[in-house]
């Protein structure tokens, strides 16, 4: 049996969909307001990890709406800001992650989401996607009190995940994070969703690399129980 944590934004879930209510606001600068977000929002964790100040993950995602909207100039009433944080609990689940997960399951391996989300959130998140039912157990951040990359987070992954060292997994479409859970001596895969990005220049290589999350059925240690 491995134990396979996967992250949650990019890895189960589209971050994408969150240009959808975007769009009314933002009109045809959206994209443009997606980046501005979402590079504010790991830009804030990783700077409240690294300072050793926790806040949780809805506060930094509401201070980075603000931050992004006053780099862009674009305006969006108070209330409108907290509906678009109250968004991120319901973006779409990538549609090979139902089936993968029931086939990893299947196959007698424990399945967790794991992310720098609160609690309750992404329970409401994995919910609202479809994904809760194909879950072992749900694992935040919020518990140890800081952010992906920082080491705690993984051994949390480790130690709450019940396996050995080297038959637990982080499965994630955010090379940084597979890089992290290396670090901290996991057994990672990196999920290439596309194939014209490569893999960040570090001094690691992850030990599996899979272009979508059906492929890690068939792939060792996976593919036996
Ligand atoms: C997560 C983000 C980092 O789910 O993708 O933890």
């Amino acid at each position: 049996m491995q134990v396979i944590g996967f992250d949650v934004f990019a890895t189960l879930v589209d971050p994408a969909g969150i240009a959808d209510p975007l769009r009314p606001f933002a009109g045809e600068r959206t994209d443009e307001l997606v980046g501005e977000w979402r590079r504010s929002q790991l830009e804030y964790a990783f700077r409240c990890a690294a300072m050793g100040q926790y806040r949780p993950f809805d506060r930094v995602t509401r201070a980075a709406l603000d931050r992004a909207l006053a780099l862009t100039g674009i305006d969006i009433p108070d209330s409108g800001r907290e509906d678009l944080v109250a968004a991120w609990t319901r973006l779409p689940a990538f549609s090979d992650a139902a089936p993968a997960l029931a086939a990893l399951r299947a196959r007698g391996h424990r399945c967790l989401a794991f992310s720098n989300g609160t609690e309750k959130s992404l329970e409401a998140l994995l919910d609202h996607a479809g994904l809760a039912a194909h879950l072992d157990d749900v694992l935040s951040v919020e518990t140890v009190g800081t952010y992906k990359p920082a080491p705690a987070v993984y051994e949390h992954l480790l130690n709450a995940g019940g396996g050995e060292r080297g038959a637990t997994w982080l499965v994630s479409g955010n090379a940084w994070d597979v890089i992290g859970a290396g670090a901290a001596g996991l057994a990672t895969a990196w999920l290439q969703r596309d194939e014209g990005k490569p893999f960040d220049p570090w001094d690691y290589t992850p030990d599996r690399i899979v272009p979508g999350l059906h492929r890690l059925p068939e792939v060792p240690p996976f593919d036996g129980a």
